[in-house]
């Protein structure tokens, strides 16, 4: 394989794929572009305007119109970049209960995905880019060179997303976030519009018992070939 410059990194929730995107762009010098970013946006939007979201032809019409603005980050929060809908940051609202509940249905919906996949994949041609998502190496972008399926089990993701809510002083219990997480993967993974699962040429990493050190020196070696 010839140094790759599209790299798509696929995955279930809270395996671990934006904390290895992150790095490896960095080490590479590419633009790290976290495509769930653009989802849970759209979800955010959907919630703050009193849409159901079981309307599918009001939550569509909405991703077709809003503006979704991912920048380089302006405050030392802890974010990686700020995240605007028509001027407002919602980097952090983002990251809610209300979203994290309702954005696999949002984005299950074809006419969301495909409104959505077309910008990720304007993005993603121009090269230099590690991308982050379910359907990055299947469907957004199928020509990437190297394609990362990072895999762990839905007890240890929970584990961490509940570590993570705690750092951030939210009160969760293990179970709720467990129970959360197993409807999650069973709606990104039975969808009919490109549902999670690893490309036929992706490497399937399982980081189960691994920690993020070690993933990334597995990953850079499958880029440095
Ligand atoms: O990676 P994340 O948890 O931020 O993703 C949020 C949701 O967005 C997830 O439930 C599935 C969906 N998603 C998707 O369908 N396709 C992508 N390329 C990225 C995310």
């Amino acid at each position: 394989m010839s140094f790759p410059t599209i790299i798509a990194i696929d995955g279930p929730a809270a395996s671990g794929k934006s904390t290895l995107a992150k790095r490896l762009a960095a080490e590479l010098g590419y633009l790290y572009f976290d495509t769930g970013v653009m989802y849970r946006a759209i979800t955010w939007v959907v919630l703050a305007r009193g849409v159901d979201s079981a309307d599918e032809a009001a939550v569509t019409s909405l991703a077709e119109a809003v503006t979704i603005d991912v920048q380089p980050a302006t405050l030392e929060d802890g974010r990686d970049f700020d995240v605007l809908v028509e001027g407002q940051d919602i980097t952090w609202e983002i990251r809610s209960a209300g979203v994290e509940a309702n954005v696999s249905q949002v984005s299950a919906y074809p006419g969301v995905r495909k409104a959505l996949s077309a910008q990720q994949r304007r993005v993603g041609m121009r090269g230099r880019v590690v991308m982050v998502g379910r359907d990055i190496g299947t469907v957004v972008l199928p020509e990437a060179q190297l394609k990362i399926y990072l895999d762990a089990s839905v007890e240890e993701r929970a584990r961490r997303r509940y570590d993570e809510q705690v750092a951030r002083g939210h009160s969760v219990s293990l179970e709720a976030v467990l129970k959360a997480m197993r409807k999650r993967d069973e709606i990104d993974s039975t969808r009919d519009v490109a549902p999670l699962r690893a490309a036929q040429d992706a490497i399937v990493i399982d980081s189960d018992h691994m920690d993020i050190e070690a993933v990334l020196r597995e990953t850079k070696a499958l880029v440095t070939g």
